[in-house]
């Protein structure tokens, strides 16, 4: 099968890796991928939303299936583009159609949904100018700290977590008066949630379900979840803290009454749904959900997975993940980000990256790398690369990571230390 993965990140370079291990792949091209896609296909340089220019690509190369990374291209209605379109509605889009996207792209969307369906989440008001009132009145009645959400993406930054109920009136007001642009027209306020995320990964066929193994991501960019947030510094697979009886209890309380909600609502859903959840004790919660995988969750979920990723992904557009059991063996996985001096502020890029070749007891995922004029491999993005290893125990992976990290260098090399440390 000839193959176009939309996307540029660590997690495109996972889903590369994956999907050229497949024995079911004649060719993958990647838009417009990295340094480390180019080693499993060929990088076209077409933005991920730029659908017609795709449109004309697919065509061009006669491509069997689009698999789409990040969530631009969804919120934005690739699939809805595609399947409206006599020539294309064909061509499989993994991903899925713009309205299943507003679980990620529209916050009071996602809350209007988990209303409906019962499904577990933090008590809410949707505020525009038009119900400011009863925006401020549902402040006051909340306990600190205050949790304010733009409605719209914007860009990882519009959730603020505020102590002072004067602070959360002014931020209301800001947010509001176009803080965050269109994002925030509208503001979702939401009851504070205490406890520790993780996130689970379900791929849905419209109906049909599988749950990938899950995930937690360590969000803050200095150790002890010390400093600003970023899009992610490292992960831990099937962290210990829930247990096969919470994974069960979320099954029935969240995702089946997701993929049913779905179906209800007549919301066409053909690709991955990222819940992140809140547990406190063993009560968990839906902070949010995201049309798309998780970056860096993908590049430590994936190579536990053993199943064929191309076969995944065709059952799911044929609607067979009934018939599709996720295999992955005893081994856990550890995921660390070596990200450029600065992020997640300003920071230099075009630095080259030594000592790849020296890595073998790790995978290498590139986030934001290229290469320059002299064929050298150089930064070009806040997070860099993702250092991924297995291992029996997440200490035992860890120490693999830790081990490869030493052997690469790039000037302003920066990276947390404590990546699983809290696991025990
Ligand atoms: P979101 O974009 O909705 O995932 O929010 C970003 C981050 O803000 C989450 O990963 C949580 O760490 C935090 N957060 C969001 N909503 C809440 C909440 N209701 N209570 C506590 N923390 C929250
Ligand atoms: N690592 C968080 C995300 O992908 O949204």
């Amino acid at each position: 099968m000839k193959v176009l993965l939309l996307g540029s990140g660590g997690r495109e370079n996972a889903i590369a890796w994956k999907l050229a291990q497949s024995p079911l792949l004649s060719e993958l091209f990647i838009a417009p991928g990295n340094a480390g896609t180019a080693e499993y296909g060929t990088n076209i340089s077409i933005p991920a939303t730029h659908f017609q220019e795709i449109a004309d690509f697919v065509i061009e190369y006669s491509i069997e299936m689009i698999i789409v990374g990040p969530e631009a291209p969804l919120v934005k209605g690739i699939y809805d583009f595609f399947a409206e379109n006599d020539t294309l509605a064909h061509i499989p889009v993994i991903g899925p159609s713009k309205l299943g996207a507003q679980l990620e792209g529209s916050k009071a969307f996602a809350k209007d949904f988990m209303t409906r369906h019962q499904i577990p989440t933090a008590a809410y008001l949707e505020v525009s100018m038009d119900n400011l009132p009863d925006g401020m009145e549902f402040l006051e009645n909340l306990k600190p700290p205050f949790v304010l959400k733009a409605d719209g993406l914007a860009a990882g930054k519009g959730v603020l977590i505020l102590n002072d109920l004067e602070e959360a009136r002014k931020e209301l007001m800001a947010m509001l008066d176009g803080k965050f642009g269109d994002a925030s027209e509208t503001v979702v306020i939401e009851e504070f949630m205490s406890g520790i995320e993780f996130s689970v990964f379900v791929l849905s066929d419209g109906i049909n379900y599988t749950i990938l193994p899950l995930a937690k991501d360590y969000k803050r960019i200095g150790d002890n979840d010390t400093g600003l947030n970023t899009g992610g510094m490292g992960a831990v697979a099937n962290p210990p803290f829930v247990s096969k009886e919470i994974m069960a209890a979320i099954e029935k309380s969240v995702i089946q009454p997701t993929i049913e909600g779905l179906l209800k609502d007549g919301i066409v859903y053909k690709g991955f749904i990222y819940i992140g959840f809140m547990l406190e004790g063993s009560n968990a919660r839906v902070v949010e959900y995201n049309c798309r995988m998780g970056d860096p969750e993908t590049e430590v979920v994936f190579p536990l997975i053993k199943n064929d990723l191309l076969s995944l992904f065709l059952a799911t557009a044929k609607g067979k993940l009934n018939e599709v059991k996720i295999e992955t063996g005893n081994e856990t996985a550890v995921t660390v980000i070596l990200s450029s001096g600065g992020y997640p502020n300003d920071y230099k890029t075009g630095f080259p990256i030594s000592g790849l070749e020296n890595i073998t007891e790790s995978l290498v995922f590139h986030c934001g790398t290229t290469q320059n004029e002299n064929k050298q491999i150089v930064t070009n993005g806040g997070r860099v690369l993702a250092i991924t290893s297995t291992g029996n125990t997440w200490q035992e992976a860890a120490k693999k990571c830790y081990a490869s990290i030493r052997l690469i260098d790039f000037e302003g090399k920066y990276f947390r230390t404590d990546i699983g440390q809290d696991l025990g």
